[in-house]
């Protein structure tokens, strides 16, 4: 397609008026509509529309709005959103007493000049110190998880001139090149080979494993910097360790002077219903990762914030040797920041996913014994995942439930899991509409596939 300005400018000005009108009229609907599909499949990539597993029966795909435990449509339909944007929406959607703060500060400043020092980073740098555990101390602020993780791999090296990293089979750090390194899964791997160097993957809730790798490396002569972990792995499936993991690679890191790396962009901001996943088991990391529900689920923002002895005369003396985002810690992501964690700690969001999540643990335990396909309910507060015989059958639950007016996801890492990540702000009522709603789907997959108790044992 050859450059054609003047038709750039009438489709900006087409959106730009879409998005000042507070209702659009049928027609500009089904325009939106038919733009959507035809934009992403000239201009975007064909597979996004080939490839939404739970919206596929749907007609009615683009969303449009949204507003704490739920998103709406462009026609108007409403879904209960237990997918949470994989863990973003943890306060709820565009909650009001995050927003307010939001729109204020866009009101003053939105970005800064880069050049004088904007108070907010400040503060919210203090604010982390605060509320993570033992004497994390020092924030760096990027725009994603990767680029995050990719923060925390760098620091690792750059404070001990160590060079090699340990990460877990099945882990999920991200795509970036390093970040993607780490990862645990040979799909996002192979096409990016040879990576970064110096990388072992071991098996993940094995302490033995890493410690093994660990001596072995520095049997031949390697150096380790840094191992990188997420306390439940999130996109594997949500796989819980057994009791006492992290504390055991606690020991061993120090044994062996390795950085710890905790990867807490989907567990942390209370999703398994303490503020950290580390907290639960008493377990402070040398580098703790954060991202995901950290904006509030209005701003990007992700960060690492690290322990003193990390943060070198070097990273002293020359702050951009790390990192220097253009975007990273900006007023606006900042102050959506602050305002999620004032209302985390305010209305002890960690606190309220542990209660809730108990609860809707109870009630998907008691569908469990009722459905043969269900054949695994496991996570903790509000990062659960329920699996099925095959991937088929989850997508089957996926759309049944999409067509009820309930959102969940499928997890990249495994596709027979379903993932349920609401909003920590779900009442108590919506939670018995989720479970009214799974049962019947559940019903209807068992009929779909002609699934017993039987024919399930028979597959074990
Ligand atoms: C544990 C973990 N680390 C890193 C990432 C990557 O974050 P992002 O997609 O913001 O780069 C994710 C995203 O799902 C994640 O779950």
């Amino acid at each position: 397609m050859k450059s054609n300005k003047s038709a750039a400018l009438t489709e900006a000005k087409k959106i730009c008026e879409f998005i000042l009108k507070d209702e659009l009229n049928d027609e500009e609907k089904d325009q939106l509509v038919q733009d959507s599909i035809n934009n992403f499949n000239e201009n975007v990539n064909p597979g996004w529309l080939a490839y939404r597993k739970s919206v596929s029966t749907n007609a009615a795909f683009v969303e449009w709005e949204d507003s704490m435990e739920s998103f709406k449509d462009l026609y108007g339909n409403e879904f209960i959103d237990c997918l949470g944007g994989f863990g973003i929406y943890t306060c709820g959607h565009r909650n009001p007493e995050i927003l307010k703060y939001v729109q204020a500060q866009l009101n003053r400043y939105a970005l800064h000049s880069q050049e004088l020092i904007d108070p907010l980073r400040g503060y919210l740098a203090k604010i982390m110190a605060l509320c993570t555990p033992g004497d994390l101390q020092y924030a760096f602020f990027c725009n994603g998880g990767a680029e995050a993780n990719e923060m925390a791999l760098k620091l690792a090296r750059l404070a001990t001139g160590k060079k090699y990293y340990i990460s877990t089979v099945g882990a999920f750090h991200g795509k970036s090149l390093g970040a993607v390194s780490m990862t645990g899964k040979g799909t996002y791997r192979k096409p990016y080979l040879p990576m970064i160097q110096g990388v072992q993957h071991v098996e993940y809730g094995n302490a033995e494993a890493a410690e093994a790798a660990i001596k072995n490396l520095i049997a031949v002569g390697e150096s380790v910097a840094g191992m990188i972990v997420e306390p439940i792995q999130g996109e594997a499936g949500i796989v819980i360790p057994p009791e006492g993991y992290l504390k055991q690679l606690r020991e061993i890191c120090d044994k062996y002077d390795v950085v710890l790396i905790f990867d807490e962009i989907q567990t942390g901001m209370g999703r398994t219903g303490t503020m950290w996943a580390c907290e639960a088991e008493d377990v402070v990391p040398d580098i703790l990762v954060y991202g995901k529900a950290f904006g509030g689920g209005i701003m990007p923002i992700t960060g690492i914030i690290a322990r003193p002895h990390l943060w070198t005369d070097d990273i002293k003396e020359n702050p951009w040797i790390l990192g220097s985002p253009t975007f990273g810690g900006n007023p606006l992501a900042c102050s959506a920041a602050i305002a999620t964690l004032k209302y985390s700690l305010e209305n002890d969001i960690p606190g309220q996913i542990k209660e809730k999540g108990e609860y809707l643990m109870g009630k998907l335990k008691e569908l469990q014994e009722k459905h043969p396909v269900l054949v695994e309910v496991r996570g903790k507060g509000f990062l659960i995942g329920l699996d099925y015989p095959t991937p088929e059958m989850g997508w089957a639950v996926s759309k049944g439930l999409f067509k009820r007016g309930v959102m969940t996801g499928g997890t990249l890492n495994s596709s027979k899991t379903n993932r349920i990540e609401p909003p920590g702000i779900l009442t108590y009522e919506t939670m018995d509409i989720i479970v009214e709603k799974l049962d019947e789907t559940l019903t209807e997959v068992e009929e779909e596939f002609s699934i017993t108790w039987k024919s399930v044992a028979a597959t074990k």
